[in-house]
């Protein structure tokens, strides 16, 4: 466990997470302990088939007043107790980014309380370290270096996370993300949205070896990952089907056959990746698709062959969540960072080996200006 510094000045500490289609808001304490949580899912996007960024943002508007609210009542706690504010901004869907964000700042400066500014795929990576989601054994080993890979509905990447803030990405994908692929081949079978969950529930009764689907860039040198000719490899298979319903058992055995797949790949990338780090403790998997238990037990076993700990948030604290956002911040300011992220405007890029975040086109009059309200 990292050492910690006294965080009692900054906690009980509120974020919030806006960047994609889930409204999160969470309290957490110097301890890392959390306080109060709350998500809430929009599933207007299910009928569509997929995230709608405009719908998105106006959901996000309509419900996290109210969530804020309840986040703090469960809590037992009042706005005024809170001593930090944190958001998402960054990556992430623009208008969910600018909802969260201008909320949690909107609060901070009516509390006159700072606000810090968190990258989203920093929350993931780090949320392994967080004293609830560790099991006893793996409080002793996760220390730096780790691996991450991080895998969800708009990222696949893998990153040797070295320190809080230095993070040097190993490979990434160079089409679909992985949570894309399991959404987009979930549609092909008719099944809902998100599919991931829908896809690894019926893999379960089919067969992973009934189609041989490709393993793209597999033996090849590198971390990249790669998904797009799987998703096409799927689609030729469904093709002679036309509009028919595909029989269950078909449908089962190329849900089974591309989560064997998407399986083999993650292995191989991910020998790799240990091939290209220095030594590390631990391989921690992070991101929606890590809910997935076929993946977990592949890399799993993976680690164990390499007599590393492997570590898996619990699977609340994979999908998106504003415990991993108040945790991040923990993180940092816990370094004794004291970030004045206020004027910081939301970055729907945001590349998290990039550490600064300061806009050029942000004048210091405007930076001082909002500063000067704290
Ligand atoms: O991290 P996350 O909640 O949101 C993003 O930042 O994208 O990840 C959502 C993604 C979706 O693509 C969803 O289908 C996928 O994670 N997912 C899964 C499973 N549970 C969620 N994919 C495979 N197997 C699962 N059990
Ligand atoms: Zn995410």
């Amino acid at each position: 466990m990292p050492v910690m510094n006294d965080l009692s000045s900054v906690t009980p500490l509120l974020a919030i997470e806006t960047s994609c289609d889930d409204t999160a808001c969470a309290i957490l304490d110097s301890e890392g302990t959390i306080l109060s949580q709350a998500v809430l899912s929009q599933e207007s996007h299910a009928a569509l088939g997929g995230v709608v960024p405009e719908i998105a943002a106006r959901a996000h508007l309509e419900v996290l007043p109210q969530l804020v609210d309840l986040t703090l009542q469960r809590a037992q706690l009042s706005l005024q107790d809170i001593r930090y504010f944190a958001a998402t901004i960054g990556p992430g869907l623009i208008g969910g980014l600018i909802v969260g964000s201008s909320y949690a700042k909107g609060l901070a400066i009516a509390q006159k309380k700072p606000f810090i500014g968190i990258n989203h795929i920093e929350g993931h990576i780090l949320t392994p370290r967080l004293p609830y989601a560790l099991k006893k054994q793996e409080i002793e080993s996760l220390t730096f270096p780790y691996l991450a890979l991080l895998m969800s509905g708009g990222h696949c990447q893998c990153l040797l996370i070295e320190d809080i803030g230095a993070y040097r990405p190993l490979g990434r994908t160079i089409d679909d993300a992985a949570g894309e692929a399991f959404d987009k081949v979930a549609k092909m079978l008719g099944l809902g949205w998100p599919g991931g969950p829908a896809l690894e529930a019926l893999a379960q009764e089919g067969d992973p070896k009934s189609f041989p689907l490709p393993r793209p860039l597999k033996g090849r040198e590198g971390c990249d990952f790669s998904f797009s000719g799987l998703k096409t490899a799927v689609a030729r298979i469904i093709q002679p089907y036309g509009q028919q319903a595909l029989p269950r058992l078909i449908a089962a055995n190329i849900a089974a056959s591309f989560q064997q797949a998407v399986s083999d790949i993650m292995e191989d990338r991910i020998e790799h990746a240990l091939q290209m780090a220095p030594p590390v403790t631990t391989l921690v998997v992070a991101g929606g698709v890590a809910a997935n238990k076929k993946l977990r037990a592949t890399l799993n076993a993976v680690a164990s062959r390499h007599n590393i700990a492997f570590s898996a948030p619990p699977l609340a604290l994979c999908t998106d969540n504003a415990v991993m956002i108040g945790w991040a911040a923990l993180e940092r300011l816990r370094q004794g960072e004291r970030p004045r992220d206020i004027a910081l405007p939301p970055r729907p890029r945001w590349p998290l080996s990039e550490r600064k975040v300061f806009s050029a086109s942000l004048g210091q009059k405007t930076i001082a200006a909002t500063e000067a309200m704290l």
